[in-house]
């Protein structure tokens, strides 16, 4: 008898894998909070669609949208910035990370978040942030990350997203591979 041996990879999504994210997103949306389709689409395809002026909004779009599949079949995927281009120090940042249910605990998110920071380190962007509700169990997979909580805000207004009007607290995290405190917390 033949034995299946599970194949886990990372790779960065392609058009095709929009309906499952966009799908998994909207039913995770608790956790994840609201990002429109066209903002995944901008993170493949590398543009932004319909920006008002090109002169004041950047036609560029620097996130990455990557995605994890088991024996070929998509199971989560993580959308994340890296930071300016031309800034001499980046920070990039885990806008949202998420497995579907049954996937979960089985070191997928370490294996996701790790191939993220690694294709980071490619375009020398080394350190990020994140943001998680406080009220989420992921607060213990970003500490188990060894990622060190900075500090908190309010979440964002669903109708503008710069003013800080829900009550729900959001956890900051932060990686940084040259801080001290880092060190002392990954023992
Ligand atoms: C957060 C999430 C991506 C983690 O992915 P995962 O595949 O379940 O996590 P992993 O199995 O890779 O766990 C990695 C580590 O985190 C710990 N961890 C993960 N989830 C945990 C939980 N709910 N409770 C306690 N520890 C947890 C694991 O024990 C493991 O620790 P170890 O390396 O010391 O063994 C996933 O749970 C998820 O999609 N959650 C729903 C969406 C969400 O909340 N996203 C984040 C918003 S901030």
């Amino acid at each position: 008898m033949e034995k299946q041996i599970e194949k886990t990879i990372i790779r960065q999504a392609e058009l095709k894998d929009l309906k499952y994210i966009v799908d998994l997103s909207k039913k995770e949306s608790l956790s994840l909070g609201f990002i429109p389709k066209m903002a995944y689409e901008s993170a493949i395809n590398g543009f932004r669609k319909g920006v008002p002026s090109p002169k004041r909004w950047s036609m560029v779009c620097n996130d990455k949208l990557f995605v994890c599949t088991c024996n070929n079949d998509l199971v989560g995927f993580c959308l994340a910035s890296f930071g300016r281009v031309k800034a001499i120090y980046k920070t990039g940042k885990i806008a949202q990370i998420c497995l579907q249910e049954d996937a979960r605990k089985l070191e997928r998110g370490k294996l996701l978040l790790q191939a993220v920071i690694d294709w980071g380190k490619k375009i020398f962007t080394f350190s990020f942030n994140a943001g998680c509700a406080d009220d989420l169990e992921s607060n213990f997979f970003w500490q188990a990350m060894g990622w060190i909580k900075i500090g908190h805000r309010f979440g964002i207004s669903h109708k503008n997203t710069w003013v800080q009007t829900s009550k729900r607290k959001i956890n900051l995290y932060s990686y940084d591979p040259n801080d001290l405190l880092m060190g002392l917390s990954n023992g």
